[in-house]
């Protein structure tokens, strides 16, 4: 059945080639992903060859995980990781059929990234974006093709989570949107059109809520209680150790997406920025313990 909203399949277009645009975490993921799923070739790139080199590391030891758990044969094993490629020039995504960013969470890096891949790719690739809260449209808006930009946006950690927000911008055309739908479906995600609306569905519901633990924290409810207090909900993990996974500085992105739209509803915490100025990502050590300089950080206002 096709999803709500999705246009016709037979818009499709095939992809033969992918390019993913960050080396990190959440590119790594993808990339892995894309080859596991669509299997062609993967070429990434990143700022740095140290950066590639590592991401092409990165993914070529999930692979090496994946054979190890029995779930690739060695013949697919070294099939997957010949697939994946890095490269620091873009001409390597000339032949891409869909190109996905998922670089720093800001407007103009993302907007540079796509004017960028627009002087090397054909006029019909398609140019996603993993964008956690930012617009689709303003994204493709100086763009000379703004018709095949598509949000595709994933939750960490890509491989378990199944749902797959594809969101259509302004411009964006029913090719490109079919095509997206195609490549989620081959991803075997469990893809929903969402407007283009800051932070789009989920994170707008996961921007408050961790928003209000935070809150609490500020105004002087301890770390572990805070962050305790949830777990008979039978949530899959707690607020704060969420709040590690997905990356500190990226929440603190996108609650500043969602106070520039929304001010009265989510609100913004000094002492969150502190712990991203400090360049601290973990609350709590390996041994379950707050981290003594994160304490001392955080000060109830
Ligand atoms: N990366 C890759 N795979 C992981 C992983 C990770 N970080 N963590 C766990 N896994 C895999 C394990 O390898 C295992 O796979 P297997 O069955 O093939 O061996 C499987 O997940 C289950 O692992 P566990 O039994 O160890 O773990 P749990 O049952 O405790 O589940 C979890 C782990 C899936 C991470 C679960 O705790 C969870 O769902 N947490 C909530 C995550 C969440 O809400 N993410 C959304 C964040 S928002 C976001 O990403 C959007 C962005 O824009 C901000």
């Amino acid at each position: 059945k096709r999803p709500a909203g999705a246009p016709d399949k037979s818009l499709a277009r095939d992809v033969k080639k992918v390019g993913v645009v960050g080396a990190g975490l959440m590119a790594g993921q993808l990339a892995l992903l894309f080859v596991r799923r669509l299997e062609v070739p993967v070429v990434i790139t990143d700022i740095d060859q140290d950066r590639i080199d590592k991401g092409v590391e990165y993914i070529h030891g999930e692979i090496d995980k994946l054979a190890l758990k029995g779930r690739l044969s060695p013949d697919a094993t070294n099939r997957l990781k010949a697939l994946v490629s890095g490269s620091l020039d873009k001409a390597a995504f000339a032949d891409a059929d869909f190109v996905i960013e998922a670089v720093f969470e800001e407007m103009t890096v993302k907007q540079k990234v796509f004017a960028e891949l627009e002087q090397h790719v054909a006029a019909e690739t398609i140019l996603a974006t993993n964008t956690s809260s930012l617009s689709i449209t303003e994204m493709a808006s100086q763009l000379r093709h703004p018709e095949r930009v598509v949000g595709f946006h994933f939750f960490n950690p890509v491989a378990v989570l199944p749902l797959l927000e594809i969101v259509r911008g302004g411009a964006t055309d029913d090719a490109a949107l079919a095509t997206a739908f195609g490549v989620g479906k081959k991803l075997k995600k469990s893809c929903v059109l969402v407007k283009d609306a800051p932070a789009f569905v989920v994170n707008r519901l996961l921007t408050r809520f961790m928003g209000e633990i935070i809150a609490a924290i500020d105004e002087g409810t301890p770390f572990d209680v805070a962050d305790r207090a949830l777990t008979p909900l039978g949530l899959p993990m707690s607020p704060l150790v969420l709040l590690q996974l997905v990356g500190p500085a990226v929440a603190q992105h996108v609650n500043e997406t969602m106070h520039a739209a929304y001010p009265e509803r989510y609100g913004l915490s000094e002492n969150l920025q502190r712990f991203v100025d400090a360049g601290k990502t973990a609350v709590w050590d390996a041994d379950g313990k707050i981290d003594p300089e994160v304490d001392a950080l955080w000060q109830p206002g």
